[in-house]
């Protein structure tokens, strides 16, 4: 376990500072997780959803279609559609047992609005500016991509449960310096429970 929450730091570090280095991590990274998947749900008590929580509650205006980038098991999925009971929600994940889990989680009630694919957050297959809000928790960026997705007056959301002592972590002002170039602005920095959530609200140009 400790192996493993190293391993997905480094990957984390080596990945934001150079992307191209992905393809030597992706298939030992999705090994991990898919071993995870099983217990994976447990391991991430509700308590730790605080940052994500409260950071939803600022989201100004309810998206109509969401995307949950890196979703595990599908908790950060089911409580954007829990928090917006109009939106469409979809969840990706590089590991296909997670997704499987993921679906088996989900509840009847959601099921018609809520769904998970197999995916490469480096690499959707969505087109550009699908997505009104694109939420990463516990999540490794991939700034083009994510950026690309999002629609021209979108939100990022990207949450940590332990705040800098999440394995996969990467440090607000990190997530800014990428953010900026590609046309996000206001950016909110949120502290609840153990944990950080930063918002990230594209501009419109004129
Ligand atoms: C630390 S877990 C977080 C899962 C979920 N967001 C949560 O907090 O419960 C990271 C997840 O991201 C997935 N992941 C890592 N890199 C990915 C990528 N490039 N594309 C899609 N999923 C990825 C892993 O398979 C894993 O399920």
């Amino acid at each position: 376990m400790a192996a493993g929450r190293k391993f997905a730091r480094v990957t984390t570090r080596a990945v934001v500072a150079r992307p191209k280095l992905w393809r030597f991590f992706r298939g030992p990274l999705r090994a991990q997780f898919d071993a995870l998947a099983p217990v994976w749900d447990e391991i991430l008590t509700d308590e730790a959803l605080a940052p994500l929580e409260v950071a939803l509650r600022r989201v100004e205006t309810a998206p109509a279609r969401a995307l949950d980038l890196g979703t595990g098991t599908g908790k950060a999925a089911r409580l954007v559609a829990e928090r917006f009971p109009r939106a469409e929600v979809v969840g990706v994940d590089l590991a296909p047992a997670m997704v499987e889990e993921a679906r088996r989680l989900l509840s009847p009630d959601l099921a018609g609005r809520v769904r998970f694919e197999v995916a490469d957050a480096a690499a959707l297959p969505f087109g550009d500016g699908e997505f009104d809000l694109v939420v990463l928790l516990n999540m490794i960026p991939f700034f083009e991509e994510l950026a690309r997705v999002t629609a021209p007056a979108g939100t990022v959301l990207v949450a940590h449960v332990s705040g800098p002592s999440t394995p996969i972590w990467t440090p607000p002002e990190t997530l800014r310096a990428h953010l900026a170039p590609l046309g996000f602005a206001r950016f909110e920095e949120i502290a609840a429970g153990a944990g950080t959530a930063l918002l990230a609200r594209r501009t419109v140009q004129e």
